[in-house]
């Protein structure tokens, strides 16, 4: 008596077990018997499907699957003994696609039921969504230059070397072109590099004004010519940084501040510090951006404007390989701006970095 005792609590024990890992799946699981009464469910399915598992169990599955168009998937399964696969698509509660894995289960040759597996394939749906995007995006942005290339050298080759002037115009377009093709593979392998995160992170306390005076300088001279004053307003802060990502993130924020400001405009740059962040931001009076893009410029090839982008010579890749240089050092980025009146985009890192 005592041995059986045993024995069921021991069963007792690893049912209980077994119904934790079901519980915790987060696959949604449904199981029935030959009469396609339900003998099992998880929380998974009831969030999955809108349904109350609670009151599932003892009863036939048609009375919650059959909105679903499950049925009769069910009943082919049991009916052929063989397993079905099928992606569906739920509406309800949420859009999203399920996949669903039914098994027939046979017991002393006989049938007995199904169990049903359900996973949630949106997430993965949407990264394949990404990548093809992804992908038409670059063919595309490829293709336009290298159209104009051809063609202009096709024309050439055609006898319009034989005129200095349009030789030398055809030429001059020729080499913009080829420009743009090399900033746009430049930064494409920047991104897939920060992107798999190749980019080993060199933290060094470094004064953050010199940092600062290092792209400011670079960046004068087209400053002028373009008629925009320049002004820094840095705090005399060391502070622990990857210097080579930090002049990055500065050198695009401030071609976009000079591309996006009209002649005659203003470009500031302020380093500040409060409790526990250093703040880095890059102010300037120019067109601004339309609040409804503000939550998409961080985006690959977004741009507000996609004329005036190319014309300025940018490839709408800037902010997206700024955010993840961001990220990698764990700091926030954000914006604020008016249209007509101006943008400030705030780069927030954190001042204790001793974890990264
Ligand atoms: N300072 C700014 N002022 C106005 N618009 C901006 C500014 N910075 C970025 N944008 C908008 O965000 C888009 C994306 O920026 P970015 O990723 O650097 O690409 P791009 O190569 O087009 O500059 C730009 O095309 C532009 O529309
Ligand atoms: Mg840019």
């Amino acid at each position: 008596m005592e041995a059986l005792n045993q024995k069921l609590i021991a069963l007792q024990e690893s049912t209980n077990q077994m119904n934790s890992v079901i519980e915790a799946l987060d696959t949604g699981m449904i199981m029935v018997d030959q009469n396609g009464i339900i003998k099992l469910v998880n929380r998974s399915f009831g969030s999955m499907f809108d349904l109350p598992v609670d009151q599932m169990i003892g009863t036939h599955y048609d009375a919650y699957l059959s909105n679903y168009n499950l049925s009769p998937f069910l009943l082919k399964c049991m009916e052929t003994n063989t397993p079905k696969r099928l992606e569906m698509p739920l509406f309800y509660p949420q859009e999203r696609m399920v996949e669903a894995s039914l098994t027939p289960i046979q017991e002393n040759n006989q049938q007995a039921g199904l169990v049903a597996i359900f996973r949630d394939l949106t997430a993965f749906r949407h990264l394949e969504d990404l990548r093809r995007d992804f992908v038409a995006n670059v063919s595309h942005e490829l293709k336009t230059p290298l159209t104009s290339i051809v063609g202009f050298t096709e024309t050439l080759l055609d006898g319009a070397r034989k005129d200095p002037d349009t030789c030398k115009e055809f030429l001059q377009i020729i080499y913009k072109e080829g420009l743009r093709l090399q900033r746009l593979v430049s930064d494409l392998l920047d991104l897939s590099k920060i992107e798999s995160k190749q980019i080993p992170i060199k933290m060094e306390i470094v004064s953050v004004q010199m940092v600062v005076h290092d792209v400011v300088e670079t960046l004068v001279e087209q400053m002028q010519a373009k008629n925009l004053r320049l002004l820094t307003d840095v705090a005399p802060l060391m502070v622990k940084m990857d210097t080579d990502c930090v002049r990055q993130i500065l050198v695009n924020l401030l071609a976009n501040a000079m591309n996006y400001t009209p002649v005659g405009g203003k470009v500031t740059v302020k380093v500040k510090q409060n409790k526990q962040h250093w703040l880095l931001q890059v102010m300037d009076t120019g067109i601004g951006i339309p609040e409804s893009d503000q939550p998409r410029i961080f985006e690959r090839f977004y741009r507000v404007d996609k004329a005036r982008s190319r014309n300025s010579g940018g490839t709408g890749l800037g902010l997206a390989i700024v955010k993840h240089l961001v990220e990698l050092q764990h700091g926030e980025i954000e914006v604020e701006s008016a249209v007509g009146k101006g943008s400030i985009f705030t780069v927030r890192f954190p001042l204790d970095v001793s974890e990264i």
